[in-house]
């Protein structure tokens, strides 16, 4: 039991350090975990929680929410800002753009910098038809059409999945209900919503058709280099087939609960061994995020995933392959054909891809990125000009606007230009 809990704390520290990448971003000087927690009005907030869809309404957008039933039976909840209130253009050609949030992360992760920096809003004030994707098992995508969320096998996916599924089903949903005979959309995807993307389109390669541009932001692929230290001093128990990856496989992992944050403050206690850790999470780097916004991500995050995502990523790690979940030698034969899991095939995505990554990015290693670009037959590299830029910058930066948004869309118009 002891072993049990010590297990999860310390996946939890993981956790919090991939979440990083997630748009959780605790990176303020002036957070005092303890008071936030034992502020009632916090925790009024944290229960009487607003959906994506009431939030993007607050700001006068259209908003709706989708459930979209996937071929395996999940149902997911994605968002849409069909069209901008400013620029009344409903009646209009709105080309169709999806965006995909990172691992613990949910479609509140591209909205809450508000209209005039947020991606979600920026696409629709520029045009688009806006669709914010929810992986399975997060906040919004705790449905299914037959299995319990109580059910473990509800559970039993990771990001293969999510990809494999929940994407190809989002992607058709959105281009039937658009309904203007739009035959492919563009992508946007944040660290595992890169992962997905890439094993949606090198184990579905059909799906490539229907991609006008992707914009990978800190693509997650291959994590040989990865220099996160929680990554690293976990990978090898969990990366690895045996009982403590078991036993934490097929699970819930940490949905937004108030036990997190007594969690994070706990570790922030100076006396604490993860002290450091703490300090790397909330210290201060140079006022580079924008903190207005920091209450509102924790009271969106994290929004859940389940443990075969975070052990899948961790097997990455470990083997430095690009490839399917490692169930064990047995069940791998069973399943793939092999002892070990297939790789993806990622050289046979001929979707245009943009890699953009930055220096300092703790889950995104240049290394990796770049090996991952010498694959991909029709990618353009776009390294973020800032040398500090990391994995949580490209969402919650407080120039994210001029240094990412904006260029991805002009991106995005110029292709439209071209075929329109
Ligand atoms: C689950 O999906 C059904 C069918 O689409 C939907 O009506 C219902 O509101 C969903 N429930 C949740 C909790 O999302
Ligand atoms: C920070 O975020 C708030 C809330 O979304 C916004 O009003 C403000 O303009 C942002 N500040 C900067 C410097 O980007």
């Amino acid at each position: 039991m002891q072993n049990r809990f010590l297990l999860a704390l310390v996946f939890s520290v993981v956790a919090v350090g991939v979440s990083q990448s997630v748009a959780l971003n605790i990176r303020t000087p002036d957070i005092d975990f303890y008071k936030l927690y034992n502020n009632p009005e916090a925790h009024i907030s944290l229960k009487g929680r607003r959906t994506t869809s009431e939030r993007i309404a607050a700001h006068g957008y259209p908003a709706e929410h989708h459930h979209i039933v996937t071929e395996d039976g999940y149902i997911v909840g994605v968002f849409r800002i069909p069209y901008s209130h400013k620029l009344q253009n409903q009646n209009e050609y709105r080309p169709i753009v999806l965006i995909q949030h990172g691992l613990l992360s949910c479609s509140d992760g591209w909205i809450l910098t508000g209209p005039d920096d947020a991606l979600a809003f920026m696409l629709a004030d520029a045009g688009y038809d806006v669709w914010l994707g929810n992986a399975r098992g997060n906040t919004y995508s705790k449905n299914h059409t037959s299995l319990s969320t109580e059910h473990p096998y509800f559970w039993r996916f990771s990001w293969h999945e999510i990809g494999h599924y929940d994407i190809a089903a989002m992607i058709d949903y959105a281009l039937k209900t658009n309904g203007q005979g739009q035959k492919a959309i563009h992508y946007v995807g944040h660290s595992q919503g890169t992962t997905v993307f890439f094993t949606l389109m090198s184990t579905r390669p059909e799906y490539n058709e229907k991609i006008k541009t992707a914009h990978m932001f800190a693509p997650i692929a291959i994590m040989t280099n990865l220099e996160s230290p929680f990554v690293r001093a976990v990978a090898p128990y969990l990366g690895q087939r045996n009982a403590y990856s078991l036993l934490f496989s097929c699970q819930e992992f940490i949905p937004h609960n108030e036990f997190l944050l007594t969690l994070l403050f706990n570790f922030c206690e100076p006396d604490q061994m993860l002290r450091p850790t703490c300090d790397s999470l909330i210290g201060d780097e140079g006022g580079r995020t924008n903190v207005t916004v920091t209450p509102e991500q924790l009271a969106t995050h994290p929004a859940g995933c389940s443990t075969n995502q975070m052990i899948h990523y961790l097997q990455e790690q470990q083997s430095g392959h690009f490839r399917q979940y490692d169930h064990g030698t047995a069940k791998n034969l069973e399943v793939y054909g092999s002892e070990t899991p297939p790789d993806y095939p990622v050289e046979e995505i001929t979707s245009k891809v943009y890699l953009w990554y930055g220096l300092n990015d703790e889950l995104a290693a240049v290394e990796d990125v770049l090996a991952l670009a010498d694959r991909l037959p029709n990618k353009d590299v776009r390294l973020m000009e800032d040398p500090l830029w990391d994995h949580g910058d490209f969402a919650s930066n407080w120039k994210v606007r001029e240094y990412l948004n904006e260029p991805v869309i002009k991106i995005m118009q110029e292709f439209e230009d071209a075929y329109n």
